[in-house]
């Protein structure tokens, strides 16, 4: 392998937002190739990046020993075969979310990686956003104490990605049409994982337990957009009610709340966050009076109400001083300028030091499978009506 790790991007639509953070990475990491069966994609690509390569068939650019390392920014259902098999072929891959959709799948994958002397990366953004690790900082040093309660919410309108222009489906609308249960369960999780120090082995999620409301939003979109007597306005033409909800127990004992909706017609949020501990606790959105006026954003309000004897919000970024988290602390110039609030890059930069042996991966395969696991276990326990034991899929002394 060359000194520079080359990567390919498979899926140029999300795939986007990784190529123009690759630039931050240099001497490190560059973009040798795009891969994508669209003809229109490829060429937008060219354009931006006259250099690399062009394929339209994954195992053909595999194969065409131009790229050691992939991201793989496709449709959700090709993430384990794209990522196998790249692994197979000793091809480091990261992938975008979710790892997989059902366990089995995933265990497939986990066994692809041990198999591999290839790096796999799950590139789950969230977990490096400035504000989610500000608060795994503050969680460390005891700032909330004893937490019992996380609540996390991902709703956005994301209706118009279900439907081809056509009125037939795309993968998103294929998922809603299937399933019945929280298909992106990641985004919530990988951040509350880290809080809670799951990957340390510090708590567990042990059991979940899935509701959800009727479909209504997706087939009254599909009324408007394409016609009343198109296929899709009818209601029983989605399985996955508008409004998901899952609550699921750790060993230490917290209630992890966490509510999915990607087709109400609303004002979104895809990283709503509250926590509760017995010295404080955080929202991620709540108005807060600045000198200009009221803004909503994340806020902490701590159990000692002061001298005025009332509960007061302020301003998490107000505590940046003490609480940043040391990667933001070095990288915060460039991070702010990437997307996803800073985690393209740091997502980019955690896999290239994985690669380079500058560490394990900061977010690995058994991260990957657990969060996405959450899939097939919010349908199983819709389907059933019970409560489910949360598999362990990491091994005994793999942190
Ligand atoms: N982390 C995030 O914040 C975030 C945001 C958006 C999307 N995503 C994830 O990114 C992935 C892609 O989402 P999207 O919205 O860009 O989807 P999309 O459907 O808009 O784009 C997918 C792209 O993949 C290409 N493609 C499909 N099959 C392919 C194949 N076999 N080989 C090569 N290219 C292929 C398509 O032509 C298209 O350009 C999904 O897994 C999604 O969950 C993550």
């Amino acid at each position: 392998m060359s000194s520079v790790i080359r990567l390919g991007v498979v899926g140029g639509a999300r795939g986007k937002g990784f190529g123009h953070s690759l630039g931050s990475l240099k001497g490190r990491m560059k973009l040798s190739a795009i891969c994508d069966l669209h003809p229109g994609v490829r060429a937008a690509w060219q354009k931006d990046f006259p250099d690399i390569h062009s394929f339209e068939d994954y195992e053909t650019m595999l194969d065409s020993g131009k790229v050691d390392a992939v991201l793989l920014a496709t449709p959700m259902p090709l993430h384990v075969p794209q990522s196998i098999a790249a692994l197979r072929r000793g091809i480091h891959v990261a992938s975008e979310v979710t790892a997989c959709i059902t366990i089995d799948e995933g265990r497939r994958l986990i066994r692809a990686v041990e198999q591999s002397k290839a790096t796999y990366f799950f590139a789950e953004n969230y977990v490096y956003s400035r504000t989610h690790r500000m608060i795994e900082t503050m969680i460390r040093q005891g700032v909330f104490g004893e937490i019992t309660y996380v609540q996390g919410g991902y709703y956005h309108d994301c209706r118009s990605l279900a439907f081809n222009q056509d009125g037939s489906l795309t993968w998103r609308g294929i998922l809603r049409r299937d399933f019945n249960c929280h298909t992106y369960p990641t985004h919530t999780l990988g951040p509350i994982d880290r809080w809670l120090g799951v990957r340390e082995g510090k708590d567990r999620f042990v059991s979940v337990m899935a509701s959800t409301s009727r479909q209504a939003a997706l087939s009254d979109y599909a009324a408007q957009r394409f016609g009343k007597k198109s296929r899709y306005a009818n209601p029983a033409a989605f399985k996955h009610g508008d409004t998901q909800k899952l609550l699921i127990k750790t060993a230490n004992g917290v209630l992890v709340d966490i509510l999915f909706d990607p087709i109400s017609p609303r004002p979104g949020n895809c990283a709503e966050h509250f926590i509760t501990g017995t010295k404080a606790c955080f929202h991620s959105n709540t108005p807060i009076p600045y000198a200009d006026g009221m803004r909503a954003g994340p806020a902490i309000a701590f159990a000692d109400k002061g001298k005025n004897g009332h509960y007061h919000w302020q301003p998490l970024m107000d505590m940046a001083d003490q609480y940043e988290h040391p990667q933001w602390r070095r990288h915060l110039a460039t991070a702010e300028k990437s997307g996803h609030g800073g985690g393209d890059y740091f997502i980019l930069l955690d896999f290239a030091n994985a690669i380079q042996g500058r560490g394990k991966p900061a977010i690995d395969v058994y991260d990957a499978v657990l969060w996405s696991a959450f899939i097939e276990l919010s349908d199983r326990s819709i389907r059933t009506g019970k409560t489910l034991p949360v598999p362990e899929f990491r091994p005994k002394g793999k942190r």
